[in-house]
């Protein structure tokens, strides 16, 4: 529709109708399937608002979505089409890895080609728009939305929001196979005080824009069509009501046109957070703020038409979000094609294709990464007797938490990907050994509650097994983890270990074999010293998805060498969280006062350092690094540098090696990290291959915002470090000259 139909079209619409466009509900309310909680559930639309709502969420399904396009449409009264949305995060029905397992790959192109897979598979099952990415900024491993986010790292967490919303949104959202990214959740949602989900999130504006502002700014760059609000409050105001975040910002300073949304019930929610008395003040709050759509309460149906009567809101404030709104249906193509790609056919045809399938364990097994091996990895497929064992063994919920539309019985688990790779033996055996959770243990998934009910009996019977079959192989694997239901959304946890039966199977099968590697299925990092103690050999599996087992096989068997790097730190102690290694400098560093000295910045009782950094990740074989070399000591702000490594692969299997680049501003008008990520490249060598890896260092990539908060560089001494992880010590330093008069003019 050009855009002269659409103004007209808007000033036909009645002020109901306008108010309509920002209302969402789910499907709930066409069918009786869905679980609605909270404030949701008290919903009171009229048959009248109903027939006029703008979108729907969380249903899918090519059939059942044109069905509710073509009865709403006869309905309202301009007949205009709903936008279908939904939760698509790692995949839509092929499951890819979460989001921290692909941010492990350190790739994002390869994210942006998963985005763009989910995209047909959610198009043709009837979805317009899905709410990812994510790109909250996670240092916290209690908060348990970490599995959401791609790490801890602001120019990581760039990139990958940059690769996906392109791989969802292709060059034109109208083309074929294409659905509108919303980025989320706006802003610094990551942050929550003592990382318990929906708190409040106290950051100094200069955090808030070097760290949390630069991953949401690389969507709006990459043209994402929505942003939704977040549930916390940000420096005590909450993001659902806070036009300095939403106009001033998101709108004004980082040039976002799209759909402000708001996050599931949080206009209401106003009232809880003590900012609004009513909900009447709770729809003016948001309104005024810029939030257009109000996902799932009935504030806007209910109360924006009196406060504009009233004159509390502005009338041509509602026809510019009404615009907006109908601006993204009009992109999409709904106007000419309200079905858009939703088809039964093609549903069939391409969900959980082969080609999404190759897709996933790729992308699975790109993912895992090795944080400890003395000896036991990689198994061999003749010759070596092996026990898998473990609560993971035979888990089909491998997905993890946010895959709402999947379906478990299409995971692969671990023993069909080791019958795949092996065929059943009679040398191979296995065993569950524990369940996941503790007797009594519950935990709530987002629809029923989990609560493990295993007799005392029953779980001493699982132990023996477990450990008959552990003491008759010459190797076990023990696939062990957390529930898929301890991380995602509300699950933040205080104690980041594994439950105590599956710590006791541990310590019994390595008791019996010294040779036993731990397969770890996580949402978030853990504090694995316990599990180092016993374990010879650790690999992270994340929640790898459909095809789950078929590549944790590859890896393990070395079809597949690992290549995964953490993307946050896994802790030494749920004592030092949040930490990070872009961590600031004090003046009492540790390194500097001494052991003995009392008064470092130090614990007592723990050291300062991580059990395992970010950008670390083993392999079957050995890197090593040349000396870092530039290629000037000194640039001008106009000039660049470049810094190269020669990485050669010392051992004995083809891998791959992510060489990264930091960089530390030696001394600055205001504290500077003690480094931080500029760059990562990827290298595949095989034994004795040797490349030149270089980075391309300018001034653009050293500016921050300065004492005055203008976001530039200083000239300088800068340390360059290029290496295998965020602990390397390979580094040479270059000048940033101060600019003279002649390139100022
Ligand atoms: C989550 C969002 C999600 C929305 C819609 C909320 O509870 O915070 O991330 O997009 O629900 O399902």
């Amino acid at each position: 529709m050009k855009k002269e139909a659409l103004e007209k079209l808007l000033a036909d619409m009645s002020i109901d109708e306008k108010i309509g466009q920002l209302v969402q509900i789910t499907a709930q309310f066409y069918e009786d399937d869905t679980v609605v909680t909270g404030p949701a559930s008290k919903m009171a639309l009229s048959e009248a608002a109903l027939s006029m709502i703008g979108s729907v969420l969380g249903s899918t399904g090519a059939g059942k979505l044109k069905k509710i396009q073509e009865a709403h449409m006869e309905k309202h009264p301009h007949h205009i089409p709903l936008l279908f949305m939904g939760d698509v995060i790692n995949g839509f029905k092929t499951i890819f890895p979460i989001p921290l397992g692909q941010g492990a790959s350190f790739d994002p192109v390869l994210s942006g080609q998963l985005a763009s897979i989910a995209a047909k598979e959610a198009a043709v099952s009837g979805l317009h728009v899905t709410f990812s990415p994510m790109a909250d900024l996670a240092r916290d491993a209690r908060w348990g939305r970490v599995m959401e986010s791609t790490g801890e790292d602001v120019y990581m967490n760039g990139r990958f929001a940059e690769e996906m919303v392109k791989g969802y949104q292709g060059k034109n959202i109208a083309d074929p196979y294409r659905i509108a990214a919303c980025i989320k959740h706006f802003a610094a949602y990551g942050a929550p005080t003592a990382g318990r989900d929906y708190n409040n999130v106290e950051l100094s504006e200069r955090t808030l824009r070097e760290d949390y502002l630069p991953a949401y700014q690389k969507a709006v760059d990459a043209g994402c069509a929505l942003a939704m609000a977040s549930f916390n409050s940000l420096n005590r105001i909450p993001s659902t009501a806070n036009r300095w975040l939403l106009h001033d910002v998101l709108r004004a300073e980082m040039g976002f046109k799209g759909v402000v949304i708001s996050d599931w019930a949080a206009i209401e929610e106003l009232i809880c957070h003590g900012v609004a008395e009513n909900t009447k003040e709770a729809a003016r709050l948001a309104f005024e703020a810029g939030v257009d759509i109000d996902m799932m309460t009935a504030a806007y149906a209910s109360q924006l038409k009196a406060l504009i009567e009233e004159g509390a809101v502005r009338a041509d404030a509602l026809d510019a979000a009404a615009m907006r709104v109908l601006e993204l249906k009009n992109k999409l193509g709904l106007f000419e094609h309200p079905y858009k790609d939703a088809d039964e056919a093609t549903e069939k045809q391409y969900i959980l294709c082969s080609a999404h399938r190759k897709a996933a364990r790729e992308a699975a097994a790109k993912s895992f990464v090795l944080l400890k091996n003395e000896g036991v990895l990689p198994l061999k497929k003749q010759g070596e007797s092996i026990a898998f064992i473990g609560p993971y063994a035979e888990e089909r919920w491998v997905h993890g938490a946010w895959s709402i539309f999947a379906d478990e019985k299409n995971n692969v688990t671990l023993k069909e990907g080791i019958a795949n790779k092996l065929g059943l033996r009679e040398d191979i055996r296995f065993a569950k050994g524990a369940e996941i959770l503790d007797e009594g243990q519950t935990v709530a998934d987002f629809a029923k509650s989990v609560v493990s009910e295993v007799s005392a009996e029953a779980r001493e019977k699982l132990l023996s097994e477990a450990v008959e079959a552990a003491a008759a192989s010459d190797k076990v694997v023990l696939a062990l983890g957390e529930h898929p239901a301890q991380s995602g959304e509300a699950a933040s946890r205080a104690e980041l270990t594994l439950s105590d039966g599956q710590m006791e199977l541990l310590r019994h099968v390595s008791a019996v074999n010294k040779n036993t590697a731990v397969v770890l299925f996580t949402g978030r990092p853990l504090d694995l010293r316990a599990v180092e103690k016993y374990a010879k050999s650790v690999l992270v599996v994340w929640f790898p998805g459909t095809e789950s087992g078929n590549a944790i096989a590859d890896v393990l068997f070395a079809d597949v060498c690992p290549s995964g790097r953490l993307p946050m730190s896994f802790p030494y102690a749920v004592g030092q969280v949040p930490v990070f290694y872009s961590e600031f400098s004090t003046g009492r560093p540790a390194a500097l006062t001494g052991e003995d000295s009392r008064f470092g910045s130090k614990y007592l009782d723990i050291p300062n350092k991580p059990l395992h950094p970010f950008g670390f990740g083993l392999t079957y074989t050995q890197f090593s690094y040349s000396p870092v070399t530039l290629s000037r000591t000194h640039i001008a702000a106009h000039e660049r540098v470049t810094a190269s490594v020669t990485v050669e692969n010392t051992g004995g299997f083809a891998a791959e090696e992510t060489v990264q680049l930091y960089i530390k501003d030696d001394c600055a008008g205001v504290i500077r990290p003690v480094r931080a990520l500029k760059g990562f490249k990827k290298v595949f060598l095989k034994p004795g291959e040797r490349a030149c890896v270089s980075f391309e260092i300018g001034e653009a990539m050293l500016r921050f915002y300065n004492i005055n908060m203008e976001y530039k560089s200083e000239p300088g001494a800068f340390t360059v470090f290029v290496g295998g992880s965020s602990e390397t010590q390979n580094c040479a330093r270059f000048m940033l000259e101060p600019e003279t008069e002649e390139v100022m003019r």
